[in-house]
């Protein structure tokens, strides 16, 4: 079975057929994670640039990984240190890889929109490691894999993503996903931090943890932009941990067990408990390793279009 896409832009749109080709497809790649020799020849001959012109711990490494377990030859580049110090623009940055030959970009940019951009100028496959507050499809996948692995099935799963809504790229490719495939999906976090209409994207909306608590099966719980406070969307981090924060106490009035999720990198104690976090039924860690399996099964039926 092949992708109807040439590029991975974000989940909006993507068919529930495309979505469980990528899942399924990681379930073969996560079991070659687990061999002794990780590394299999798809994508030998091939050439592919990961263009980092936003900070990344988890996504660039991650990319970096599945690309060299699937035999391709990797080419790094961070904005900082290359000529878009010196004002080169997207396109001709883009351009001058197009010059050379590359097959596939991995991009993560500021702003919203680059990688759709990045897909017009150049020949190559484009996937979009995170574009401003737009969308970020592989944290949206490898998390629709994690859940999908832990309940066997996403129809019918209650997910909750926990706080600075308007901001994050990560639930909105949660959202387009986990809809796409059945899930019911809410928000909750403050007022300021909730996009207007996010309700016409079938979500439910919620302003009180202790009103979602015991309707949910996962908190998928966002990382706190620490810049937003001086922006005025909060009064304060203990404020938002009082009233936002995830805890011990408050997930213990489900009165049923919670899936914890968490894309990173977290603030311990402020959006999330440092036991929660570390606790038996955090998912955190798995997410990570799931990314790279995810990650190698969108570059391998991208590359094999
Ligand atoms: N989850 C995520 O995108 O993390 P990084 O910013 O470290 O890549």
């Amino acid at each position: 079975m092949k992708l109807q896409t040439r590029h991975l832009l974000g989940l909006e749109g993507m068919s529930r057929e495309d979505l469980t080709l990528i899942l399924d497809t990681a379930v073969s790649f996560k079991e070659v994670l687990e061999r002794p020799i990780k590394k299999v020849p798809p994508l030998q001959g091939k050439t592919i640039v990961n263009l980092f012109f936003e900070s990344s711990t988890r996504t660039r490494i991650s990319f970096e990984l599945a690309e060299r377990r699937l035999s391709a030859d990797v080419v790094n580049f961070a904005a900082a240190g290359s000529s878009v110090s010196k004002g080169e623009t997207l396109k001709d940055t883009a351009r001058n890889i197009e010059a050379m030959k590359i097959d596939m970009v991995v991009i993560r940019h500021a702003s919203p929109g680059a990688a759709h951009f990045l897909s017009r100028v150049v020949k190559a496959n484009v996937i979009n490691a995170g574009d401003g507050a737009h969308e970020h499809p592989t944290q949206g996948l490898l998390d629709m894999f994690t859940l999908r692995e832990k309940f066997g099935r996403l129809e019918g799963i209650r997910v909750c993503i926990v706080g600075d809504i308007l901001h994050s790229r990560v639930a909105r490719s949660n959202i387009h996903g986990l809809r796409a495939m059945g899930a019911e999906v809410s928000v909750c976090g403050p007022a300021t931090l909730i996009p207007r209409g996010i309700e016409q994207l079938g979500v439910k909306v919620y302003h009180r943890l202790e009103d979602v608590i015991p309707h949910t099966d996962v908190l998928n719980v966002l990382r706190i932009q620490l810049e937003r406070q001086e922006s005025g969307f909060f009064p304060s981090l203990r404020e938002y941990h009082r009233y936002f924060g995830v805890t011990k106490e408050r997930v213990a009035q489900a009165g049923h067990a919670i899936t914890i999720m968490h894309p990173g990198p977290i603030n311990r104690d402020v959006e999330l408990s440092a036991d929660l976090a570390d606790g038996e039924h955090s998912v955190i860690l798995e997410q990570v390793t799931n990314g790279v399996a995810v990650r190698m099964a969108v570059l391998y039926l991208l590359g094999s279009r």
